[in-house]
């Protein structure tokens, strides 16, 4: 059975493209990193420095990157922070002299407390705190992408939104008004960005799915709980998204432009 660490190949869909994975140093975003790598991309795997075991983590995929035959690097930036995120972009450019893919992972990390405090009780500070990471973030890596790709013609972005947002939730507001900004910025700034820059822009809307930082939120019960609204009973594996970044990050999806691909087990249903 494969793990959240160990994605299977499909082929060398990527090759000569160079990516760069934000929250590559864990979760689906590591095993995105690992996925492209195995696909023949060159992979910038980025991570916050933000925690004690952020950039360790960050240098321990890249290990396994080159353990596979892939060339990568790691590169921090805290998404937030614009000149942060322009630094790390240029590094890439500098080492590999081409920018082409970028799928945005980075998010805010959640906890049980976070994901049922009222929704009406929040103040700004608690609102804006997903949205610099997950709306911001996305948005300053492809602010700063969008140029060195259309230099070399060619460009895929994914971003990263989250299914509940679609018909909406009451529990953790915050993680799902940060997420829905995602997928309402792409159907917005997806017709520019192909027309004036060659790059497709595209979003993932995953359910559940089994990562470590999802999982720790829930006992055993809850979690059984949770699985029952899922139509195909059981949560996704990080490797089900990865595989969907791929897609959208390869030739495969090359007529498909601002969608929302929702990736759920059947919760949500377009
Ligand atoms: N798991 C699910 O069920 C699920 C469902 C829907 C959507 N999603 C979304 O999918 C993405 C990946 O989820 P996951 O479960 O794999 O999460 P995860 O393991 O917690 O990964 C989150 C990543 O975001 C990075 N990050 C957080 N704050 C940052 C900041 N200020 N600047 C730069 N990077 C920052 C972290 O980097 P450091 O470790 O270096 O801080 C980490 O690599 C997230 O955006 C999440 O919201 C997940």
């Amino acid at each position: 059975m494969s793990s959240e660490k160990d994605p299977q190949p499909t082929g060398r869909r990527l090759e000569n493209e160079v990516a760069i994975i934000t929250g590559g140093n864990g979760g689906i975003g590591e095993v995105a990193a690992l996925l492209f790598g195995r696909e023949g991309a060159r992979v910038a795997v980025h991570y916050s420095g933000l925690g004690d075991t952020s950039a360790a983590r960050a240098a321990e995929v890249v290990k396994r990157l080159e353990n596979l035959g892939a060339e990568a690097i790691s590169i921090r930036a805290n998404v937030s922070n614009y000149s942060e995120v322009t630094s790390a972009v240029e590094e890439v450019v500098n080492k590999w002299g081409k920018l082409s893919l970028l799928s945005c992972f980075a998010g805010l990390q959640g906890n049980t407390a976070s994901w049922n405090e009222d929704p009406l009780e929040l103040s700004d500070d608690d609102l804006l705190s997903a949205i610099r990471v997950d709306f911001l973030g996305s948005y300053h890596f492809i602010k700063a992408c969008k140029d060195h790709m259309k230099k070399g013609g060619y460009g895929k972005v994914v971003v990263i939104s989250s299914s509940p947002t679609i018909n909406g939730e009451e529990a953790g507001f915050r993680f799902i008004l940060a997420k829905d900004l995602n997928r309402i910025a792409v159907k917005s700034l997806a017709p520019k960005l192909i027309r004036d820059y060659g790059v497709y822009l595209n979003v993932i809307a995953p359910g559940t799915v089994e990562t470590t930082a999802n999982k720790k939120n829930y006992n055993e019960k809850q979690w059984e709980e949770l699985m029952k609204w899922v139509p195909l009973g059981r949560a996704g594996k990080p490797e089900e998204i990865a595989r969907v970044a791929l897609f959208l990050s390869s030739h495969d999806s090359d007529f498909v432009v601002g969608q929302t691909i929702v990736v759920d087990g059947g919760e949500v249903r377009l």
